[in-house]
């Protein structure tokens, strides 16, 4: 989709001291990327001819985060009318319709967006169209005025008397401007309420006093017009956006057993016929190819996993997992920055880190790569059809031939030649009879001990 005489503000300015945090509100994550990114990706596929975000001085962070979409600074947060004015210059006179979002309301989708759009294109030609969702006794929103259908005020919570309260039309804040009218729109905002602050919400009852027509969309869902203002508000955020990923995952063919304890990254890519057990966890960047298997209480992020694979139950794939088909990797088993090629099993209580796993190599209970001396970490190669025995400890950099063998119990620090056998081990020293005699001499003891 590619909207032309769209532009979009972002606003991202202000204290957002209800999260009570030392970072800017609008970076908080949802789904593993900040509140913002969402609201970006969104306006990605309106591809709007101008962006802005509006930021306040020492978000650097933000400004850092948005690029290359640009910024505006709003020196000082006096509020919503305020920081749109902090961006006006941008948009002065714009021909087309101005789209303006909240950083804190990350949940609105790019479908919702366009029917706002649609509505203020519609032939009655409003100066403001606004998004409104339905919610009984919020205290966070403010109301939306009707009368005989238009949108004639809106009235914040701090302002509202208690039946003005009464009224269940709230405001998304979402709103979307005629680029005309827009400046003198806000040129006419006063701070004459009860916080002191520009609001941007009174753009309507000046829009009214010129006889302009104003109206408001009601949004499908409260879930996607929420503001997070609080951490309690950002775990209800995350809860909303993990349905709408799970959702989309299912949809996608793949079976979630208990939807409701997998976590998605919002960058998660499924296919289809995979299977994930209750428990998941997937953090940032990971692909997981068709007919793969998800065992309960694996920990994934930074992975590619490929087809017929089963991870799990209880494994954590680390960034730079890299996992080839029909790979089995087991309980207990870390993987980081390394290729697996197919068909290689790590069943059980193995860290491989740093390293390249080829096809069909097999590695065994306890084993592990020390890829790293406490200064820099280095290389382990492990060949095809390799063996690692169990409770072995390959010392970095080292390469394991391939259809090398591995004897249990060993540590390797020299490369193995292919088809080898390679064993460090201390020979058993046994003494016949002795467990006997050591047993019958401490009886004798706790005897002699006696009452
Ligand atoms: C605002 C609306 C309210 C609406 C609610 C929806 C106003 C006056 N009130 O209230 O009617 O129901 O959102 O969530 O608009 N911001 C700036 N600069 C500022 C102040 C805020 O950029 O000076 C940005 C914030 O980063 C935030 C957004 O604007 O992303 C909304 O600000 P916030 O203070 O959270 O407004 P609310 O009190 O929630
Ligand atoms: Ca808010």
């Amino acid at each position: 989709m590619s909207l032309s005489h769209v532009a979009t503000i972002i606003l991202a300015a202000g204290k957002g001291s209800r999260m009570n945090s030392e970072m800017p509100k609008v970076l908080h994550p949802v789904a593993g990327i900040p509140m913002i990114g969402h609201l970006i990706a969104a306006v990605d596929i309106l591809n709007p001819e101008i962006s802005i975000v509006v930021v306040s001085p020492e978000q650097n962070d933000v400004v850092k985060y948005v690029s290359p979409i640009n910024t505006t600074v709003q020196n000082v947060p006096l509020g919503t009318g305020h920081a749109v004015s902090a961006a006006i210059s941008k948009f002065r006179n714009f021909e087309g319709d101005v789209l303006v979002l909240f950083g804190d309301t990350p949940l609105i989708t790019c479908a919702t967006m366009q029917a706002m759009i649609d509505a203020r294109r519609a032939k009655e030609n409003p100066a403001a169209v606004v998004l409104g969702f339905r919610c009984k006794n919020a205290n966070a929103y403010g109301r939306l005025v009707l009368e005989d259908g238009k949108l004639v005020r809106i009235v914040e919570v701090a302002d509202a008397s208690p039946e003005q309260l009464q009224n269940d039309f709230c405001n998304s804040g979402i709103m979307v401007f005629d680029g005309k009218r827009l400046e003198q729109l806000l040129g006419e905002i006063s701070n004459t309420n009860s916080t002191g602050e520009y609001y941007l919400t009174d753009v309507i009852s000046i829009a009214r006093e010129k006889g302009w027509l104003c109206k408001a969309l009601e949004a499908p869902d409260y879930l996607e017009v929420m503001g997070v203002n609080s951490r309690s508000d950002l775990a209800m955020a995350e809860a909303a956006m993990q349905i709408r990923l799970r959702n989309a995952a299912m949809k996608k063919g793949t079976t979630l057993i208990d939807p409701s304890s997998v976590w998605f990254s919002a960058d998660t890519i499924v296919g289809k016929d995979i299977t994930i057990a209750p428990n998941v966890w997937f953090g940032l960047g990971v692909h997981i190819s068709n007919n793969v298997s998800i065992r309960s209480f694996c920990h994934i992020e930074g992975a590619f996993i490929d087809e017929y694979s089963v991870i799990g139950p209880f494994a954590r794939l680390r960034p730079g997992a890299n996992i080839g088909r029909e790979v089995s990797i087991g309980n207990y088993v870390e993987v980081k920055n390394t290729t697996v090629k197919e068909h290689v099993k790590i069943n059980h209580l193995a860290y491989v880190g740093d390293s390249t796993v080829e096809a069909e190599a097999n590695i065994g209970a306890g084993a592990i790569t020390c890829n790293y001396d406490g200064i820099k970490k280095t290389e382990t190669k492990i060949g095809k059809g390799a063996f690692i025995g169990s409770n072995t400890a390959l010392v970095a950099p080292v390469t394991v031939g391939d259809g090398a063998i591995i004897g249990a119990g060993s540590t390797i620090t020299d490369d193995v030649p292919a088809d080898a056998l390679a064993l460090t081990r201390a020979t058993a020293d046994v003494r016949e009879g002795w467990a006997n005699r050591f047993r019958r001499g401490k009886s004798a003891k706790i005897k002699n001990k006696g009452p």
